[in-house]
């Protein structure tokens, strides 16, 4: 059945092998079946600081890498959060929802709040703002990595909640976290999830890394005093991820992997993990560099822009009336 998908992603700096696999690769997937909304949200990037030349270059190569990476316009609506000004619009009425306790226990907010002096309150609101953006296209699926569950969760009952005090508008969203993938991990601390803006650039690969680049952070990827492959997670949260990494790479099952390299040294597994991510990205990279400065992608946003301003507007103007905003319509 065909169903309404969302799903965003921040250009806070060049994606990584993470976001790629956990989110990315399925939304890529997921257009062959549903109506899919792909976002690239630069209005919750600026939650913390940004460099405005860098958040500009940002926003233009996440749209080349969906593109690159076979997000196919005629299929999806790609679009720039921004450009959309429905999204902020209903992110206030969602805000004017939500509580200020449920949002202090969001975990993100307070991982990234610990030991800060100056906390933007644009970091305490990001939920009720992400559940605008879903809640606007009647979204029914959200494929998104493991971390953004809880956000998902908040989404659902913020909608109900304004359902049930205004008018039953809204759809419930279903979160659709992968089994395998939805969670990889650093490449120098593996018990803690990768991310693009880590300061350490040896824990992450970024999908426009160069191949040299790529062996030389798999290569001096931290593992364990073991010598032996197999899927453990918890006791060898290194090689368990780096299986996860090939497998997802190159579309085997880790059991298949484990079986293969039960008798090989960690020295051969990774630099075969390295040529798995090469390859993978070796096409993406070749057709980012194409589109990065063309036309082109100025055409799909424009058209992505208005398509995603057309929809999100019919929500936007029920909900505003289900709470009673501006003039009686006629
Ligand atoms: P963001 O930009 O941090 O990450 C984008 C997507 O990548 C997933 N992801 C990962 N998956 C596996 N392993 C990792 N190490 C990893 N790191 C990130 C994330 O789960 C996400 O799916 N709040 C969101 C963006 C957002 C959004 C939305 C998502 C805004 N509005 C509406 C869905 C629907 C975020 O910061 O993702």
């Amino acid at each position: 059945m065909m169903s309404t998908v969302f799903s965003g992603i921040q250009p806070s700096g060049t994606l990584t092998i993470g976001n790629y696999i956990g989110a990315m690769s399925h939304h890529v997937q997921f257009q062959e079946e549903h109506d899919c909304f792909y976002c690239i949200v630069d209005q919750h990037a600026i939650t913390v600081p940004q460099d405005r030349l860098a958040l500009r270059k940002n926003i233009r190569s996440l749209a080349a890498l969906y593109l690159a990476a076979g997000i196919d316009p005629e299929k999806s609506t790609l679009f720039i959060q921004s450009e959309v000004p429905a999204h902020s619009q209903m992110a206030w009425m969602m805000q004017c929802v939500a509580y200020i306790g449920e949002l202090e226990r969001m975990t993100q907010f307070k991982d990234k709040s610990a030991g800060k002096e100056a906390v933007s309150s644009g970091l305490l609101t990001y939920p009720p703002l992400m559940s605008a953006d879903i809640l606007l296209y009647q979204t029914e699926l959200v494929p998104v990595g493991e971390d953004q569950k809880q956000h998902l969760e908040l989404t659902r009952n913020l909608a109900e909640r304004f359902n049930r005090t205004y008018n039953d508008i809204l759809t419930i969203p279903e979160p659709e976290i992968p089994d395998v993938g939805a969670r990889i991990m650093s490449l120098q601390d593996p018990t803690k999830k990768m991310s693009k803006s880590d300061a350490n650039q040896k824990g992450f690969i970024s999908m426009l890394d160069e191949p040299a680049t790529i062996r030389k952070k798999i290569k001096s990827a931290v593992t364990d005093s073991e010598q032996e492959i197999y899927y453990d997670p918890e006791n060898k949260p290194g090689i368990a991820n780096l299986l996860s990494i090939y497998a997802l790479s190159s579309q085997q099952a880790i059991e298949d992997l484990v079986e293969q390299y039960k008798d090989s040294s960690y020295g051969t597994f990774k630099a075969d993990v390295a040529e798995a991510v090469v390859s993978m990205l070796e096409p993406i990279q070749t057709r980012y560099y194409e589109l990065i400065d063309s036309e082109e992608l100025d055409q799909i946003l424009d058209q992505g822009a208005e398509h995603a301003n057309r929809t999100a507007n019919k929500t936007l103007t029920k909900a505003e009336r289900a709470m009673g905003l501006g003039r009686k319509r006629r």
